[in-house]
């Protein structure tokens, strides 16, 4: 077994790289929140990516949310190379509010993201941006929380995807099982 499928499930994202005709999205589990204020947020991309090649190019990428409804879309943005993929999804790329990389018109949210540094670790390059924008639906985030039925996806192991529960479970006794 890969030991980092122990961190599993993980959340799924698409992460959007390069601008104009070089759009180019892929699939991403490897995303994490670094700072609150100032908001950032680090993706691990490896070398091998187009993604990669156009992050240094631009030093720009947008984090967008995908639901389960996006999921084929996902799937082709993970396991497909450069721009070219897009016409095999349903994606359409819309203009971000603060940067030249676009923004995904049916995620439930996406962050615009400027590269504030970059390391390489292993086989991977650590690429940390400060969110400088962003959009998101209001139905997948009524008064700033996440809404479940926006069906968030989550990445099991491999061909598998999850989705969360519906129910609600807070500390303490009387709200357990
Ligand atoms: C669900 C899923 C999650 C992935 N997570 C990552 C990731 O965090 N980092 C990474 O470098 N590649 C990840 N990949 C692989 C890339 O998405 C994949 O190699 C993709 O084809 C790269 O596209 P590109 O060459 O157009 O940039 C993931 C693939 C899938 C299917």
């Amino acid at each position: 077994m890969k030991s980092y499928r122990l961190m599993y499930p993980m959340r799924t994202y698409l992460i959007v790289s390069g601008r104009g005709e070089e759009a180019n999205v892929m699939a991403a589990d490897w995303v994490t929140v670094v700072s609150a204020r100032p908001f950032m947020v680090g993706v691990a991309i490896a070398p091998q990516r187009h993604t990669w090649k156009l992050v240094k190019k631009y030093g720009e990428f947008v984090v967008s949310v995908p639901g389960l409804e996006m999921l084929d879309d996902v799937w082709v943005a993970g396991t497909k190379h450069g721009p070219e993929k897009l016409k095999e999804t349903s994606i359409t790329l819309v203009p971000s509010k603060s940067i030249e990389t676009p923004s995904i018109k049916e995620a439930l949210a996406n962050l615009e993201c400027r590269v504030v540094d970059e390391r390489d670790y292993g086989d991977h390059t650590w690429f940390v941006g400060e969110v400088v924008d962003g959009s998101y639906s209001e139905t997948a985030f009524p008064n700033g929380r996440p809404n479940l039925e926006a069906n968030f996806l989550a990445h099991a192991s491999w061909v598998d995807f999850v989705t969360f529960e519906k129910r609600i479970y807070r500390p303490g006794k009387a709200n357990s099982r």
